[in-house]
């Protein structure tokens, strides 16, 4: 080993021993008679000290060659520090050393190589393996490590065997587009790369694996978010002979378990809400729980007073909802401050046509910017509706039911993160089930399977499936932390005629749906055992339980936002040649 030790493992009781060790300069600091060497590697950074009349004049000299980030080996004694630096572990010593030799010299990082980097996002990925040096950005994937190690430790305890399954495949329906990699020995055909494992798991549990998972690169070509990468990694799961009840208990153990390994933290049993009520409190299936706020509905579906119709105010009288939440604490809101939310609101990223507010002063008077069609014991009517208190501010969205959930989501979302609601040390899971089995797509005019079209529907709705598919529920789930949808699952159809029906009402002939899943509903044919599973997303999970939005930070090698790979350069163009031996140009000659 060029090291007797790493630049993180020494404390005052090592004094007087000699030791080697190796690592980046981090700093130097020449004050003349004195020189201090900040040497760093994965572990800490030791700090290496030359003084005049004991250090030979000789490493002076070869000290002040130094530059950032050069790999440095030095060998040397130590000894304890005279000013202490309490801020880190090797802070009470420092090495004298009596040989310095550089590994290899280093030119100049172009962002400096600390927590607090002067490198934008670009620079950074181009520079990854600099930017993977910094402390943040290191501990991000020592993070992913422990969730990966404690995963596989929870899920070997409870008799799961890893199980890979194949990367070059074909299209597996997981609602994005595939990317596909061509053939050379099959000329005009080509691979998908996995959305999920999905198919391979589900034939796992027809040959008796029982219970199987998997940590695991699924690749989707669409548009990126920064929760979404073009390839990421699920822990994929399924098991035999389950119930939903028995997916949830079993995988509410392994978070909790990665909770408590990881973090510490004891996490409570993961509430549960029906799919129904998700969009009827939040307008999303995928709440952000950290914070109340729920919805109220004035006039709507649910409640059985219409609170705002016959009063003459032609916006809400002609809207078939009217929905809002009570911000607690608000109600001094100026009109500059309400008008910029609804500007906010109008964007069209969010489409809102406008914002009414009403707001509860000190004295208990409700004011509102709709005085005129109201009374005042309309609006203390709203005002219990809705809980509001004095200083309390209650704002209120109309239109379309699905529309204005999902705009009053987006306000509800933007006021708990002004009011500090949504702190990402908190942790609040939540389980939305009882999803419906089929969306309808408006443009293409056919159904869709909202998870994926091997999801079972409630054995009580099927026969719904004829008459309003649009009613079917499914029996799948989501587990939601903080909002992020972290995993999604489903018990599955394991019987080929169900399964058929199911493609066609998705619209696949028989002939297609045979040319694309005929392999799986085959395997239906010789003892496929009831199953079902969930995926996690792992960078999800890993970003959450670090405390950022952003995946990307925990992903060794991640895409930028146009999907690129900056430091490889990749995507890029292949040769003719290549694409000739594909057969994707036909017109370059191969031989
Ligand atoms: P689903 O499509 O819901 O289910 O995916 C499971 C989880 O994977 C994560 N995820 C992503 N993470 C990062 N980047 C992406 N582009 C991305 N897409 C999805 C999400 C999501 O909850 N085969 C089914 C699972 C099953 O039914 O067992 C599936 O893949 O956190």
């Amino acid at each position: 080993m060029l090291r007797t030790h790493t630049c993180g493992e020494l404390r005052l009781p090592d004094a007087t021993k000699t030791v080697t060790l190796a690592g980046w300069v981090q700093t130097v600091r020449d004050k003349g008679g004195v020189l201090w060497i900040d040497l760093r590697d994965r572990y800490g950074i030791t700090q290496i000290i030359l003084e005049d009349g004991i250090s030979s004049p000789d490493l002076f000299a070869t000290a002040r060659t130094l530059g950032r980030e050069f790999v440095l080996q030095t060998v040397g004694e130590v000894v304890e520090r005279k000013s202490k630096n309490p801020n880190i572990l090797t802070g009470e010593i420092e090495v004298r050393p009596t040989q310095l030799t550089v590994l290899n010299p280093a030119k100049l990082p172009p962002f400096l190589i600390e927590d607090e980097t002067d490198g934008g996002d670009d620079l950074r990925l181009r520079y990854r393996y600099l930017d993977l040096r910094r402390n943040p950005v290191r501990r991000n994937l020592e993070l992913r490590h422990r969730m990966a190690q404690q995963t596989r430790v929870y899920m070997d305890g409870q008799d799961f065997i890893e199980v890979e399954t194949p990367v070059l495949i074909k299209s597996t329906p997981e609602g994005a587009r595939d990317f596909v990699v061509p053939s050379r020995m099959n000329p005009g055909e080509f691979y998908a790369l996995p959305q999920s494992p999905q198919t391979f798991k589900q034939l796992l549990m027809v040959s008796g694996f029982d219970r199987y998972y998997q940590i695991v690169k699924c690749f989707r070509d669409e548009d990126l978010r920064a929760d979404r990468q073009p390839e990421f990694t699920q822990i994929d799961c399924e098991m035999t002979f389950v119930e939903q009840e028995d997916i949830l208990n079993m995988f509410e153990g392994l978070i909790r378990h990665l909770f408590k390994a990881v973090k510490g933290i004891d996490m409570a049993e993961v509430p549960r809400m029906t799919y129904a009520d998700a969009m009827r409190l939040y307008g999303s299936d995928k709440p952000d729980t950290r914070f109340g706020m729920e919805f109220r509905e004035l006039k709507g579906l649910f409640d059985t007073i219409d609170m705002t119709s016959g009063k003459g105010f032609p916006v809400f009288d002609s809207a078939p909802m009217v929905v809002g939440i009570n911000v607690p604490g608000c109600a001094d809101y100026t009109r500059k401050q309400l008008d910029e939310l609804t500007e906010w609101l109008k964007r069209p990223q969010i489409g809102a046509k406008g914002l009414i507010y009403a707001r509860v002063n000190q004295n208990g008077d409700v004011k509102s910017s709709v005085d005129k069609f109201y009374s005042e014991d309309d609006l203390n009517a709203w005002a219990a509706h809705f809980g509001a208190k004095p200083g309390d501010l209650m704002l209120i969205l109309s239109g379309e039911v699905d529309k204005v959930r999902k705009q009053l989501g987006e306000l509800r979302l933007e006021m708990g993160s002004r009011l500090g609601l949504r702190d990402p040390n908190v942790f609040k899971t939540l389980w939305v089930l009882d999803f419906p089995l089929l969306e309808y797509g408006e443009e293409e005019a056919r159904w869709f399977a909202m998870h994926h079209p091997f999801t079972s529907p409630k054995p009580e709705d099927i026969a719904l499936l004829d008459t309003n598919p649009g009613q079917v529920r499914a029996n799948a789930y989501d587990l939601v932390i903080n909002g992020t949808e972290v995993g999604g699952g489903s018990i599955r159809i394991f019987n080929r005629d169900l399964q058929a029906r199911m493609f066609s009402l998705l619209g696949f002939s028989d002939e297609e749906a045979k040319a694309q899943f005929g392999f799986l509903m085959d395997a239906f044919e010789f003892g496929a055992p009831p199953h079902g599973g969930i995926a996690f997303g792992f960078d999800r999970l890993c970003s959450l339980f670090g405390g950022s939005d952003s995946i990307r930070d925990f992903i060794a090698f991640p895409k930028n936002n146009s999907g690129r790979d900056v430091m490889i350069d990749s995507p890029s163009p292949i040769s003719r040649k290549q694409l000739a031996e594909l057969s994707i140009d036909t017109t370059v000659e191969t031989k």
